[in-house]
């Protein structure tokens, strides 16, 4: 066990987090999506901490985050089509899988002859990449198989001991992760996430869904994850005991009274975690969620922490 720090977003907070992140050491950090689990991507010994801190199963690769799209430009190989959705969508929700460079560490990649790359929108992420000098390989700052965390005091409940340090700067904007792209021969969703579906495919065309055998395992694609320690009932049109409302109606716990999928994105993952609190292993119920925009995002996160374990 180690004593994990909680540092400020401001400068020594800043340069505090990017000299641990140089030494070798798990720094948690926001992004508009989760918090991330931040370690230096170049480097096989920090990547290797990120999987023994969350109990990661080494078969399952990591996303990469860069602060400019020449960094970006240095880890991966950009087709056109890889141009274009760059240019539309980043800084932002997006990770696209791309054929590495072959500079991150094949932790990163898990040997796979692609990356996953992401340019952050969050200005702390940002700042705290530049202030690395490096790209930093971050999954999400929580257990693997459990939710996902937006706020730092997420993190520190999964986390705590475990990592060096945390940035504290407060919820994600979008709460959900990004959306995974892999640019192949077809452009194919490799996970529904921040940015919708349908933003990319105005400027792309139709995407491919990945066949069911698809390997590696993007957490879309893994049968149980985000899970809370509760069963969950989903698009439940009676309200059990505990239930998630979306809409309109009574209910304490409600991802959206006004209908929003922007905002219930944004409140899913804290929803889930006070909910499982209060059911104490008893049901919790969730109503139905549109699937359509973040929807289909809210929709995927729920169905994983519903699935069977
Ligand atoms: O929003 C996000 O994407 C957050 C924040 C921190 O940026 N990160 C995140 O990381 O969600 P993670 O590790 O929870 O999910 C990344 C997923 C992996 O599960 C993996 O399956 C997929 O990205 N992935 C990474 N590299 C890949 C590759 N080369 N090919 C296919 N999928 C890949
Ligand atoms: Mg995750």
């Amino acid at each position: 066990m180690e004593t994990t720090e909680t540092l400020r977003p401001d400068a020594p907070g800043l340069a505090r987090a990017a000299a641990l992140l140089r030494m070798g050491r798990l720094v948690a950090f926001p992004t508009e999506t989760v918090y991330g689990l931040g370690a230096d991507a170049t480097s096989d010994m920090a990547c290797a901490r990120i999987f023994e801190a969350k109990g990661r199963p080494r078969f399952n690769p990591l996303i990469a985050h860069v602060d400019s799209m020449e960094m970006a430009r240095g880890l991966a190989v950009f087709d056109a089509r890889a141009e274009a959705l760059a240019a539309a969508f980043w800084p932002g929700p997006l990770t696209l899988v791309l054929p590495t460079a072959g500079v991150v560490s094949p932790l990163v990649t898990a040997d796979l002859p692609t990356v996953a790359l992401r340019f952050p929108a969050h200005p702390t992420a940002r700042a705290l990449i530049a202030a690395a000098g490096r790209p930093l390989a971050a999954p999400s700052a929580n257990p693997s198989g459990r939710v996902s965390p937006t706020r730092a005091a997420h993190v520190l409940e999964g986390l705590s001991g475990r990592i060096a340090a945390v940035i504290d700067d407060g919820p994600c904007a979008v709460g959900v992760e990004s959306t995974i792209l892999g640019v192949f021969e077809a452009l194919t969703l490799l996970r529904p996430g921040g940015l919708a579906v349908e933003e990319i495919e105005r400027l792309m065309g139709p995407l491919t869904l990945p066949p069911k055998t698809a390997l590696p395992n993007a957490p879309g694609q893994l049968e149980s994850h985000y899970a809370p320690d509760a069963p969950l009932r989903l698009n439940a049109t009676t309200p059990g005991a505990v239930h998630i409302g979306f809409g309109p109606g009574p209910g304490r716990l409600n991802l959206s009274p006004k209908g929003s999928l922007v905002e219930a994105a944004a409140n899913l993952f804290h929803l889930l975690r006070e909910a499982d609190a209060l059911a104490e292993g008893a049901e919790i119920t969730v109503a139905p969620i549109p699937e359509i925009g973040l929807g289909r995002a809210i929709n995927d996160r729920l169905r994983r922490a519903a699935a069977p374990r």
